[in-house]
């Protein structure tokens, strides 16, 4: 990036007022990526939402359709099953199984029809632990993910529950309490792609041993595990393979990468800046190239694979039913 070049020679007052330009930049990148959205980025984040709700809010989902079970009078089939009684009506099979929902949503089963239907959740599970609170695109902070995409969810389906008619477009910006952020020093900033590498590296392991790595990453992960020289580069290809997803053309845009802004941006300041440095020619598309040098890797290794991965990977998607 030409103005960090221009920062070293050491001029004072080029300094302060790049930091100045710079920033601005950033924000204006960051406000393109956050907030112009059209149609067609809104169906795309919906589905990277739907994707990569964490382990904690899938759990928090389990236990919102369990408080929605208990409100539609559905999901006894357990209690049948302890105290089987003769004359009971005979058991139905869950009109639920197999239906996904999209983020704020759960399945609610329609009996009389027997068929399972997105409904928003009712009632999002209390939370007292601060570190689930999170900032919204509107700079608000909200209790829990769940509440924000409840919210939603009933701005879109006009339930009265809906507070504001903007807040059908609201979306998690990044996890924690909105807060200021500081400015990413050139220090800082020279350091990030390192932290980025270790990142991702260590989200891929924990994701293989907790066996929610998906299967064709397996092997790039082994490979990473027992190469040293392999461990950045197979994190970094798992990752960008993976964000290329929607759609699936070989390169990731701005808003593919959404997943890895929000868990990072509470921590890293400097993540902004760095997703700006992952695209020089500025056409809002990183291709797996431009990701390696940004992370500042070899890029002898960097191709091929991620095809044959994506390709596979294609063959098993499946979208969750109603996702925004
Ligand atoms: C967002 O809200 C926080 C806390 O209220 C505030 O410190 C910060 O300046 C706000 N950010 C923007 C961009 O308005
Ligand atoms: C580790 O990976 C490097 C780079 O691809 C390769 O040259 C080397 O042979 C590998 N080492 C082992 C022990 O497999
Ligand atoms: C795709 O599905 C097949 C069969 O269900 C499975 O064997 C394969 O591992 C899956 N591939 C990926 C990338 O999940």
């Amino acid at each position: 990036m030409a103005k960090f070049h221009v920062v070293r020679l050491g001029v004072a007052l080029a300094v302060v007022l790049l930091a100045v330009a710079g920033r601005a930049h950033a924000d204006e990148l960051l406000d393109e990526l956050l907030n112009e959205f059209d149609d067609d980025d809104e169906v795309l984040l919906r589905h990277i939402e739907a994707k990569h709700v964490s382990r904690d809010y899938e759990l928090e989902r389990e236990l919102a359709a369990r408080i929605a079970a208990d409100h539609y009078a559905y999901g006894q089939a357990e209690e049948e099953d302890e105290t089987p009684l003769e004359g009971r009506v005979p058991r139905l099979t869950d009109p639920c199984k197999g239906v996904r929902c999209g983020a704020g949503r759960v399945c609610s089963a329609n009996v009389a029809e027997q068929r399972g239907e997105c409904i928003c959740i009712p009632e999002c599970p209390a939370e007292t632990d601060p570190r689930r609170k999170v900032c919204t695109n509107r700079n608000e902070t909200w209790e829990s993910a769940c509440e924000v995409h409840r919210q939603r969810c009933m701005c879109n389906t006009r339930d009265p529950g809906c507070r504001h008619e903007e807040l059908r477009h609201v979306h998690i910006d990044y996890y924690g309490t909105c807060r200021e952020m500081p400015d990413c020093s050139e220090n800082d900033l020279a350091d990030f792609p390192r932290r980025m590498r270790d990142w991702l590296f260590n989200v891929m392991r924990d994701l293989a041993s907790r066996n929610e790595l998906p299967e064709a990453y397996m092997a790039l992960e082994h490979e990473a595990e027992t190469n040293m020289t392999k461990r950045w580069t197979n994190a970094a290809i798992w990752k960008w393979c993976e964000l290329d997803g929607y759609p699936h053309d070989n390169t990731v845009s701005r808003h593919e990468l959404f997943p890895i802004r929000a868990p990072l941006f509470a921590l890293e300041h400097c993540i902004a800046p760095f997703l700006e440095s992952c695209d020089p020619n500025r056409d809002h598309r990183i291709s797996l190239q431009e990701w390696g040098k940004c992370l500042e890797l070899e890029e002898d290794d960097l191709t091929a694979r991620c095809a044959e991965i994506s390709k596979e990977e294609e063959l098993n998607k499946s979208s969750p039913q109603d996702a925004y």
